[in-house]
């Protein structure tokens, strides 16, 4: 006779990745994981209560933000809701365009699956977190790690990734400012000249072949985009220049991270002199900003062990 016995886990703690969406064309698209990283521990308690959230700003919007991870996770799976205390902290900057809503998101229903003994499986976490995201470029890189392409294809998210070698660095610089995502996706307008799509398509078709098959220094010019930086600007004035002035730093490329206000250089070579030549041009407005030189992260949200 054989017994399964089942050992509930009092509490998990998972590391989620902060991300770059959209890379320039691939507005909702395209994305990459990086090696910046929150963590979200969940405890058992006797009562349904998000008791903290650490190390974020804006606590009540987090909060809220994970009261509705939590039921959606619970819908989904079908479980009984139990008690939980949830603590989020980490180094992802909150609204800045690398991803943070998904770090929460994402790390409390993986978590919460977990301790549950995984009711669901990868297709269906990134589908729930899409689901509270409405866009899957943050989160499939998030779950998934590396360079992630994914849509929504009636109804699931389909995706393919690739791993991102350390040697290209990801240099952001992180204005003092905040954006948030939806004033961003107010300033988009409804319809695009065909020729503004079709230079986008031609693009992310491009960057997706070059990230499947290694061949990096042809990435160079291919990130302009006519869909939704150009309407951004409003929001995030010196995009361009900062861009220019770490391509003539030596960046092969440079876009919006997501909707911003974070701006991502990628370099091969020279990634000290492109974090310079960036963060000198938001000096000269006076404005502060944080840089990273960053590698990929090709793991994804892993539980982290003891
Ligand atoms: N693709 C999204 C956007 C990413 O650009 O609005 C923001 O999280």
């Amino acid at each position: 006779m054989q017994y399964r016995v089942s050992v509930r886990k009092p509490s998990v703690t998972v590391r989620v990745p902060a991300t770059t969406a959209n890379l320039g064309p691939g507005f909702d698209t395209l994305g990459i994981a990086l090696k910046l990283h929150n963590q979200v521990s969940i405890r058992e308690t006797d009562t349904l209560t998000v008791e903290r959230i650490d190390g974020q700003k804006g606590s009540a919007s987090a909060n809220a933000m994970a009261r509705e991870a939590v039921d959606a996770f619970f819908r989904r799976s079908k479980g009984k809701p139990h008690g939980l205390q949830i603590e989020v902290k980490g180094d992802v900057p909150v609204s800045s365009g690398l991803g943070s809503s998904v770090t929460v998101r994402l790390g409390i229903v993986f978590a919460l699956n977990e301790l549950n003994d995984r009711p669901l499986g990868d297709t269906e976490l990134l589908d729930l977190v899409t689901a509270l995201e409405h866009h899957p470029d943050n989160a499939a890189p998030a779950l998934f790690g590396g360079f992630v392409v994914s849509a929504m294809i009636n109804g699931t998210v389909r995706y393919r990734r690739f791993n991102v070698p350390p040697a290209l660095k990801f240099v952001v610089c992180v204005p003092e400012y905040e954006v948030s995502t939806e004033k961003a996706r107010a300033l988009l307008p409804k319809m695009v000249p065909l020729r503004d799509a079709v230079e986008n398509l031609n693009r992310v078709a491009l960057i997706t072949s070059i990230f499947a098959t290694g061949d990096y220094s042809l990435l160079r010019g291919l990130f302009d985009d006519k869909l939704h930086q150009p309407y951004r600007k409003k929001l995030i004035p010196m995009l361009d220049e900062v861009i220019a002035g770490g391509v003539e730093a030596g960046a092969l490329a440079g876009w919006l991270s997501g909707s911003g206000a974070s701006i991502m250089c990628l370099a091969e070579q020279k990634e000290k002199a492109v974090a310079e030549a960036m963060a000198n041009v938001f000096a000269k407005q006076q404005i502060r900003c944080e840089t990273h030189i960053l590698i990929a992260d090709n793991d994804g949200t892993r539980v982290k062990r003891a």
